[in-house]
């Protein structure tokens, strides 16, 4: 059933495991042959994204991260402005409402007390529309929402979450195209991204078969006590996510740095003791992560980098290299995830904490 493990040792692998398949149910039906289908948000959805000037995307913990990269995403292909905030910090700000602005609010549970208050603050300030992208159907943000998108992750049992953040990226990928078709989006890139989207399951299943590799990069991080996360672009906050799931599951202090902001501060604790993870896909800011990254290697700071296969990064001592298969520019912040969520997975098996159920955190917080 829905809430057993099968063969694997922790809901959490089994989640890991499971994200080729809820990808393909989160495009399954969405996709026309070269456009994103606008109806999967609703009958209204057409009229309604054509008057969409901005969003404001609100969300807490993992389902943030997804709003972040999402606002690279709809800045650059749907051309709208976009604001991310977390929803405690939200709900009691006094918020400013530009005409036109969608209000999108993203959660696993759909019942996590900030982000439902958030949505109901919002409710009085003069949104166009509001629109939750959630993988629990009947929950209270969906029943609240004008417009929903659900996820299709099924039952997440793990608290750390995995399947749930890929999926909603997945969702905001189908926004951001289906907003891009009223807002000027070229249509060939629109072919080319629903195209590269049909790809994706089978590209997340030959990153998962690289799990033996990622795993022997965990034993370096066992008897560390701080790990720092760097990216650039939309994989800032893929190296958020993964500092939140290595601080979540095996309690090492992580922080995540977009790479340029490394001199401003979180250079000076780098040493041989502080690992230091880097995503580095094949984009156009790659030569200035790879300068970030000789500037730790300077300090003796040991590099673990997961870069693209076409991306020529050397192993050498200090210098460890992991390649993921190629895989289109914008869709890379999806698969980078997965080796990061795979290390932390390994590094709390190894520390033997409770993987599924980490100290002092709850799977939904109900309450403020
Ligand atoms: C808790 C969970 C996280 C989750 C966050 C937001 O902190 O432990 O995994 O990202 O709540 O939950 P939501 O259900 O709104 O996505």
């Amino acid at each position: 059933g829905a809430a057993s493990k099968g063969e694997y040792r922790h809901f959490m692998l089994k989640e890991i495991h499971e994200q080729p398949a809820v990808i393909a149910a989160a495009l399954e039906g969405r996709l026309g042959d070269s456009a994103v289908l606008v109806e999967s948000f609703g009958p209204e959805a057409r009229a309604l994204f054509e008057r969409v000037q901005q969003i404001h995307i609100v969300a807490c913990g993992t389902s943030y991260h997804a709003g972040l990269v999402a606002r690279y995403w709809l800045e650059r292909y749907a051309g709208v402005p976009v604001q991310v905030e977390v929803a405690s910090e939200y709900r009691y700000r006094q918020v400013v409402v530009p005409e036109g602005t969608l209000f999108v609010t993203l959660s696993q549970s759909g019942e996590t007390a900030d982000t439902l208050a958030a949505l109901r603050f919002a409710r009085e300030k003069g949104y166009l529309a509001s629109l939750a992208i959630c993988n629990v159907p009947g929950s209270s943000l969906v029943r609240e929402s004008d417009l929903t998108l659900m996820t299709q992750a099924g039952p997440e049992i793990g608290v750390a979450s995995t399947k749930a953040f890929t999926t909603q990226l997945a969702a905001l990928m189908l926004l951001t195209l289906a907003l891009g078709r009223s807002h000027g989006l070229d249509e060939a890139i629109q072919s080319e991204l629903v195209n590269a989207l049909r790809g994706l399951p089978r590209l997340v299943e030959r990153v998962l078969a690289l799990d033996e590799g990622i795993e022997a990069l965990s034993t370096g991080f066992a008897e560390k006590h701080h790990a720092l996360f760097l990216g650039r672009g939309a994989h800032f906050p893929i190296a958020l996510e993964g500092a939140l799931k290595l601080k979540e599951i095996s309690y090492i202090h992580a922080e995540a740095y977009p790479a340029g902001e490394l001199k401003h501060g979180p250079l000076a604790l780098v040493d041989s003791e502080m690992p230091v993870i880097a995503v580095a896909p094949n984009d156009e800011l790659l030569d200035k992560l790879k300068s970030n990254l000789q500037e730790v290697r300077a300090r003796g700071g040991e590099l673990y980098v997961f870069a693209d296969e076409q991306v020529s990064l050397a192993e050498e001592p200090g210098i460890r290299v992991l390649h993921l298969p190629h895989v289109h520019e914008a869709l890379a912040p999806l698969l980078y995830t997965l080796p990061l969520q795979l290390l932390s997975y390994h590094v709390a098996v190894l520390k033997g904490t409770d993987v599924d159920q980490p100290r002092n955190l709850a799977k939904s917080v109900t309450v403020e």
